[in-house]
């Protein structure tokens, strides 16, 4: 009887274990449509950071990388960092330094720092990288979700608040297709917030099991300039088919980027900034 009982138990683990590799082998097939992005933000033309970036996202075997805004200001590489977003096919929305640098828009409302380097860098970016920053739309919506940079129709406007971001879930509800996912940039701050009966709440950093009951809004913070006093690149992982958000973190060859910085002639502010994630 115990024998039997034992093979009975063998041929059940065995079913349960061909099972297993049916569904890895067979998700692909039947869900098609479900990709795996690196999604980044504010490079801000440190292109140390952002090779770091791509070297540590190209070991995640993602469908697509998306960028939600601001290639350039503040540091010194602008032409050679939009250069790589266009030769590796990154999809772009516009950030507000953007619409400033490529001249769309005048910097009247930036700070004397943002504003001294978006001048700078405006002075220095080809003509043709000026014309691809001016080309680049201000949200797109993927398969699912909204990319965007500030807020929902306003590139400019921060979500830093509830209050924020109880407008933003509200116009992520009323878009046409009723979105449950939205990410933005901006804040340079990573960040998951999510909306349940009506409340906002913060997300724990790290790794996100997405909800079918919760709207989110999320921030995979800065590639270039992070300022959530942590100065190591920022990016994350959205898996649509395990539903899962992963934040990660590199360091990169800071001191190469101030030194530039400084060599340029950018203020030294700029540099500072940097090694305290601020
Ligand atoms: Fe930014």
């Amino acid at each position: 009887m115990k024998a039997y009982l034992g093979l009975y138990l063998s041929i059940q683990k065995s079913l349960f274990e061909c099972e297993l590799v049916l569904v890895e082998i067979l998700s692909p097939l039947c869900y098609p449509f479900l990709m795996r992005y690196a999604i980044i933000s504010d490079i801000h033309s440190n292109l140390e950071a952002l090779e770091a970036v791509l070297a540590k996202i190209s070991g995640f075997k993602v469908d697509e990388i998306l960028c939600l805004g601001d290639i350039v200001g503040y540091n010194a590489n602008p032409n050679e960092c939009i250069d790589i977003v266009r030769r590796t096919g990154i999809r772009c929305i516009m950030g507000n330094h953007d619409s400033r640098a490529s001249g769309l828009e005048e910097p009247d409302n930036f700070t004397p720092l943002a504003k001294e380097a978006v001048l700078w860098t405006r002075d220095r970016l080809s003509e043709d990288n000026k014309g691809f920053l001016r080309k680049l739309p201000r949200e797109l919506t993927i398969e699912g979700f909204i990319i965007f940079h500030g807020s929902i129709r306003d590139t400019d406007c921060y979500i830093i608040d509830e209050k924020d971001a109880s407008d933003n879930f509200h116009l992520l509800e009323n878009l046409p297709c009723d979105m449950k996912l939205g990410f933005y940039g901006h804040t340079h701050v990573r960040v998951a917030l999510s909306l349940q009966r009506g409340k906002v709440f913060l997300e724990p950093d790290g790794e996100l099991k997405l909800s079918t009951w919760k709207r989110y809004l999320i921030n995979p913070g800065s590639v270039g300039q992070p300022r959530d006093r942590d100065p190591r690149a920022s990016f994350l992982i959205y898996d649509e088919f395990s539903e899962k958000v992963d934040f990660y973190r590199t360091d990169y060859d800071m001191a190469a980027t101030q030194e530039k910085i400084i060599e340029a002639g950018l203020p030294v502010e700029l540099a500072e900034r940097l090694s305290m994630g601020r």
